[in-house]
């Protein structure tokens, strides 16, 4: 299991101090959500702050593409030192433009993950199940964190758990949005690899957070 924290929530006043307990954490992966003001209603990071967060961390960095232009941004991302790009399905015009980019974000070297928002079926990543590295089943809206989860997620996580142990698939189920040490365990029940937590990590003590979802 792999804990991912989402600097979404991160107290920029107190960066330093916090990125210290992160990496003294148990934490191997750091999320870091791009969003543009289109694909959803919030503004965040561009890729210099993404250089600075590599300078002080050695963690995989995980970027998460909440933007109209994926195909755009993924390699602004990996330029800046992504170590994945996730993009929504949502934002992608085709089942051709999702083919395309995943096979651009590997020959670059890097890993790709899809993610879909909390009403898009299920049904819609089945051309895709061996092509990604990585599913994130979004647990809340896309765009603010401290939102409640919903817990139909969890029907889709065993779901394509179900589907991707069927299609012989390693890649991981991410699961991003209202996780604290109850949901993150229900999750990893269901079949989640990777949790995502913003709020419950950044709002706690870090390192006990992070333990707390083991
Ligand atoms: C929401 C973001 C999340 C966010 C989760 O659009 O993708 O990564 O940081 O925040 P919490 O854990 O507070 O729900
Ligand atoms: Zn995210």
């Amino acid at each position: 299991m792999i804990v991912a924290p989402s600097v979404l929530s991160l107290d920029y006043s107190r960066m330093n101090e916090q990125m210290d307990e992160v990496n003294r954490s148990k934490a191997e992966w750091l999320h870091f959500d791009v969003m543009d003001g289109h694909f959803v209603p919030n503004l965040t990071f561009g890729p210099d702050l993404l250089k600075g967060f590599c300078k002080v961390s050695d963690l995989f960095m995980d970027v998460h593409l909440m933007v109209t232009d994926p195909s755009f941004f993924a390699d602004v991302f990996m330029d800046a030192g992504a170590d994945q790009i996730t993009f929504h399905y949502e934002a992608m015009k085709d089942e051709e433009s999702i083919h395309a980019l995943a096979k651009h974000i590997h020959e670059c070297g890097k890993k790709a993950g899809l993610s879909i928002k909390p009403k898009t079926d299920l049904a819609v990543l089945e051309p895709f199940l061996n092509e990604f590295d990585l599913f994130l089943i979004m647990s809340v809206e896309p765009g603010f964190g401290g939102q409640p989860f919903i817990e139909e997620s969890l029907d889709r996580i065993a779901n394509l758990k179900k589907r991707l142990v069927e299609e012989n698939s390693n890649a991981l189920i991410q699961v991003d949005g209202g996780i604290n040490a109850t949901t993150g365990k229900r999750c990893t029940e269901a079949g989640v690899d990777v949790l995502v937590a913003g709020s419950y990590i950044f709002k706690n003590n870090i390192e006990e957070a992070v333990d707390s979802l083991f």
